[in-house]
């Protein structure tokens, strides 16, 4: 049965990168998936996070998942955190995937960068614990951006892994499954749990930053004016775009003329992305044109686009008790879920449980 997960840290500001590589699918995927959305407050930790900014920022998040649109009574939204499901199957997953996998990922290079000695080891293993919060409701389709594509591969492998080492004892138990995911190689007698599926694409799959067209739009990021975040008002978002880094020539009028003009491309993209267009519409429309006048229009569409949820975002985020409420009854049907797969990953492993 196909199954959306997709979780999004607390760890900075929710940003346009996030709302328009994750959130903007998330919603869209409602009418068509059961969803599973997460608020991931344990990958948040694995760099220090303020205890007070981390309650903050987990409440910040859900609000921004309500208001952009998604449904919390038809879906399920949750901080991880509230279901124990998620660690336990990670530590599982600790020691399946292997070393070698994880020292290829980028995402731990780059943040480790030259301090290797002196990161948590929760950012090593931070790709398990994203496998397991995929995995431990055998979802079957993951919207992310485009930076995730890595560890979405990752948690392919330890799936796959997982199978092959317990091959056996799954058929024997009758735990397997028939596979949604690619990739069905194996006998469906003996596969637990399915291949997920990425779903990266649209014209923003990876919003870069304002500053620099070569680095991606992040919470972490120095500087403020890099990034466009969901609670900047309309005042900041006009003065970010209007300052944003461009080239001093007019916009092209097909796509291939972005190529090798990485500013221009990433603020044509948001616009697409915004508009529910495609870069080739936008170039149709505002193609020869220059950044005087195309910055203008991009200004209109983000304030016209981002107002209104970040209205509602501020006021959803004074009432703490509702959004709370919202996360611990995500959490109690996250488990219904999460729960009763984790007994059968103990019983296939050969953990003694109560019964
Ligand atoms: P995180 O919290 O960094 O980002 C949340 C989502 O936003 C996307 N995103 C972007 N998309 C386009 N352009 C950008 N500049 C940009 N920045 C962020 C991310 O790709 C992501 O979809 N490890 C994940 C969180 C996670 C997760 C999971 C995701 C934990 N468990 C299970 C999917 C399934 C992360 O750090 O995302």
């Amino acid at each position: 049965e196909p199954r959306v997960f997709s979780g999004i840290q607390p760890s900075g500001n929710l940003h346009l990168g996030n709302y328009l590589g994750a959130i903007t699918k998330f919603v869209d995927l409602q009418s068509s998936y059961n969803c599973v959305f997460c608020v991931v407050d344990q990958h948040a930790i694995t760099v220090w996070q303020d205890p007070e900014g981390l309650v903050r920022r987990t409440r910040e998040v859900t609000a921004g998942f309500l208001a952009s649109g998604i449904d919390p009574e038809k879906h399920i939204v949750f901080n991880q955190s509230q279901v124990a499901a998620h660690a336990q199957l990670a530590w599982v997953f600790n020691c399946v995937a292997r070393m070698g996998w994880l020292n290829r990922m980028t995402q731990f290079k780059d943040k480790a960068g030259k301090n290797r000695e002196n990161v948590s080891t929760g950012l090593f293993v931070y790709p398990n614990l994203m496998s397991a919060d995929i995995l431990i409701y055998k979802a079957t389709h993951v919207p992310v951006g485009e930076d995730q594509k890595q560890h979405l591969e990752l948690a392919r492998d330890t799936a796959q892994k997982f199978n092959i080492d317990y091959a056996e004892r799954i058929a024997a138990l009758g735990y397997g499954v028939e596979n949604i995911g690619r990739d069905v190689t194996t006998d469906p007698e003996q596969i637990f749990f399915p291949q997920p599926e990425p779903l990266i694409g649209g014209p923003a799959p990876r919003v870069m930053s304002l500053r620099d067209g070569s680095k991606k739009m992040s919470s972490s990021d120095a500087s403020d004016k890099a990034r466009i975040n969901m609670t900047d008002d309309e005042d900041t978002i006009a003065l970010k775009i209007r300052k944003a880094k461009t080239d001093p020539q007019a916009l092209p009028s097909e796509v291939d003329g972005l190529e090798g003009r990485a500013e221009a491309s990433n603020l044509v993209g948001i616009y697409a992305a915004l508009s529910g267009a495609s870069k080739e519409d936008v170039l149709g429309e505002y193609g020869g044109l220059e950044f005087s006048k195309f910055k203008p229009a991009l200004i209109e569409l983000s304030v016209s686009k981002l107002s209104p949820i970040t209205g509602e975002m501020r006021r959803l985020m004074d009432d703490a008790s509702y959004i709370d409420g919202v996360l611990a009854k995500g959490a109690e049907r996250a488990e219904a879920i999460a729960n009763p797969i984790l007994d059968q990953v103990k019983d296939i492993v050969g953990f003694i449980r109560r019964k």
